[in-house]
């Protein structure tokens, strides 16, 4: 379903005028199958979220592909609804002037002109994620985290997308609402058949929702493992992950 292919992304190193270049992806080449939950995991500024970005299309990588269906599109997957994101940062991926409603609505205008239609669809993508109906004219301030990222969710999977990326996104939650929100993930994905790329540091969240991880280390593919091997991992760094759990 989601080919990514060769994909090599550079950046200027100091500022945009610099010669000097900091390789950020190297010769990215995975699928991710329809219906499959793929992690990804690696240390801080392995690349990940920039291979994210690459993959919704908000850039351009500089060589390699990134395909959908065998085809690449010229809308971004982003702007086409078939690929949604669900970034770590909440507070600040809903704009606090819109209510719930407006939030929801926001990436669905996309797909769905019909206001009437619309607004009975938020209340079902709210019951979706767990919460009423009551919600809708509520304003960002108002809601926990984990009910933000609820909501976040819901606008995720308002344009029926085939593909959710969610980068650290449960991370900043408390440990019991991550739980939760797993949980809620898990279901949707089953009831609405949704890949998603889970993008994280936090190996037993990665082992508890994912069919195949990826290893990623300096922007590079160190191995894609099979959720039930991970104990016989080859990668150093999931070792090391793996040995910091059995403290616990
Ligand atoms: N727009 C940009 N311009 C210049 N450098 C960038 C840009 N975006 C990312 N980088 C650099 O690319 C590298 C990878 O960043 P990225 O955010 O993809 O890492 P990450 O794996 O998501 O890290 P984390 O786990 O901390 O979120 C970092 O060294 C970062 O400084
Ligand atoms: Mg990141």
């Amino acid at each position: 379903m989601l080919q990514v292919k060769r994909v090599e992304k550079s950046y200027a190193k100091g500022g945009i005028f610099s010669k000097e270049r900091q390789q950020v992806l190297n010769r990215v080449t995975f699928d991710c199958r329809e219906g499959e939950c793929l992690g990804i995991i690696g240390e801080s500024g392995s690349g990940k979220s920039t291979l994210g970005r690459l993959i919704l299309g908000i850039e351009k990588p500089d060589s390699g592909s990134v395909l959908f269906d065998g085809k690449k599109l010229k809308k971004s997957l982003s702007k086409s609804g078939i690929i949604s994101v669900v970034f770590q940062n909440y507070k600040s991926s809903i704009n606090p002037f819109f209510t719930v409603q407006q939030a929801i609505m926001e990436p669905m205008e996309i797909t769905s002109r019909n206001t009437m239609e619309s607004r009975k669809k938020v209340v079902w993508l709210l019951n979706q994620v767990g919460l009423p109906s009551s919600y809708l004219n509520k304003y960002p301030h108002e809601l926990s985290g984990g009910e933000v990222q609820r909501v976040c969710i819901a606008r995720a999977i308002s344009t029926e997308p085939k593909c959710i990326i969610l980068d650290e996104a449960i991370s900043s939650l408390d440990v019991s609402i991550q739980t939760q929100i797993l949980e809620l993930l898990k279901r949707l994905k089953d009831t609405h058949n949704i890949s998603y790329l889970f993008i994280t540091h936090d190996i037993q969240s990665a082992a508890y929702i994912c069919d195949r991880i990826i290893i990623f280390k300096n922007g590079q593919i160190e191995e894609i493992v099979k959720t039930e091997n991970l104990k016989n991992t080859q990668s150093a760094y999931a070792k090391q992950l793996l040995k910091s759990l059995m403290i616990y």
